[in-house]
């Protein structure tokens, strides 16, 4: 038989970091040690009630193909979402898209965008960080560009975009992803930041995907979103799943410039990813509350409390994480590289992320994301102090 078919981009991919996390939690687990669970960035607060209740509510008799641009009532929620949250009108028809959670809308942008055989086929991103801005590159033919962040310049894990771009990668990028707040960091922009980077972007005719997928995870200074500074150029892609608790429900959406839009929605009329109904319903409820994600804020602030505390009592450098309660990113401990520091911690059942997972540039670093009860943190806070 002749050799099956294999896209040459397989090759370069890397096990998933949640994949490898899994198998570790399973070795564990068969040598009956308790797992403190800090890596994966899945929390396990109840979803609301509420909105439980309108997703069973309204699963229909008849099951039919939900539409690529969503309920027109789901489009509506979200634009006054962004009216209150950013005080930024946008036309829910033509500026709005719905997309189910945000991983699948980052991952397809590239092949919506880049021409694979043109000399401008770059996609720049930010590194550490989630991994699907480059697995979405490369699967689109594009070219991955990592650009280090690093915790020694001034702006801690926020670039002064022109001073991160190599002058040989500039004339090449198309795409430029940025992501604050910051996964895995936690750092922050501000809205005077995000303002440098649209400028940036728009002198070069550069396509500025924003990751806000977290900017209602804060500690109580409610992150900025690039709607706020520009539209032009510009796409920013929301995600219920932390925010609300909603990560199996796949809901999120992408906005912005209306042209951008447009081409991303035709295009995502042949991949087939509009979210199912029941999911829309319980996202209209989501989007139009605030209180249950105060409520999870509240949470998820008071884990990261008690790890502050822990960590400057011990000497745990905390780097970054200004915004952080779901992730914080600390440093490891001198004479050891990243893996070393997971798989040492994760002998005692403390399983948190290497910095590495994240890229090159997360070398020396590690993150934790708050994702056991209150008890589970003191108790891994417990173990943690036996082994410094
Ligand atoms: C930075 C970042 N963006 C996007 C996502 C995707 O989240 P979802 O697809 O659940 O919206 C994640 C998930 O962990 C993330 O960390």
């Amino acid at each position: 038989m002749r050799e099956l078919p294999s896209n040459p981009a397989t090759r370069l991919l890397a096990t998933y970091p949640m994949e490898r996390l899994h198998d570790l939690k399973n070795s564990l687990r068969a040598r009956g040690i308790t797992i403190y669970d800090f890596g994966t960035g899945d929390p396990i607060e109840p979803t609301p009630a509420f909105l439980r209740e309108i997703f069973i509510k309204s699963v229909p008799t008849v099951s039919q193909y939900p539409t690529i641009g969503g309920m027109p009532t789901l489009r509506a929620s979200i634009g006054k979402y962004i009216k209150k949250r950013f005080g930024v009108d946008l036309d829910p028809e033509r500026e709005i898209i719905p997309s189910s959670g945000s991983k699948e809308a980052i991952y397809h942008l590239a092949s919506a965008f880049i021409d694979p055989r043109g000399a401008r086929r770059g996609v720049a991103y930010l590194e550490p960080c989630y991994a699907v801005y480059r697995l979405g590159a490369l699967f689109a033919g594009a070219e991955p560009i990592a650009l280090g962040l690093r915790d020694d310049d001034k702006f801690y894990f926020r670039p002064d975009l022109p001073g991160r771009v190599p002058k040989d990668a500039g004339d090449k990028i198309a795409i430029l992803w940025i992501n604050y707040p910051h996964n895995p960091t936690g750092a922050q922009m501000d809205l005077a930041g995000l303002r440098r980077a649209a400028d940036w972007a728009r002198e070069r005719g550069i396509l500025l995907a924003c990751d806000e997928c977290y900017c209602d995870v804060h500690g109580g200074n409610p992150a900025p979103s690039m709607l706020q500074a520009a539209r032009e150029g510009i796409l920013v892609f929301h995600s219920l799943s932390k925010r609300s608790g909603m990560t199996g429900y796949r809901q999120g959406f992408v906005a912005g410039d209306p042209k951008l839009i447009a081409t991303y929605r035709a295009v995502r009329a042949g991949i087939g990813v509009a979210p199912h109904e029941p999911g829309q319903h319980a996202a209209i409820a989501a989007w139009s509350d605030e209180a249950h994600a105060e409520e999870r804020r509240k949470v998820f602030a008071a884990k990261r409390d008690l790890f502050l505390t822990f960590f400057a009592g011990a000497g745990i450098r905390v780097v970054a994480s200004e915004s952080a309660i779901l992730y914080l990113w600390i440093a490891v401990p001198a004479g050891m590289n990243s893996q070393q520091y997971a798989l040492k911690l994760a002998e005692t059942g403390i399983v948190i992320s290497p910095g590495t997972d994240f890229g090159a540039a997360g070398e020396g670093f590690a993150r934790l994301a708050l994702v056991p009860d209150l008890d589970g943190c003191r108790k891994a806070i417990e173990t943690w102090r036996k082994c410094l």
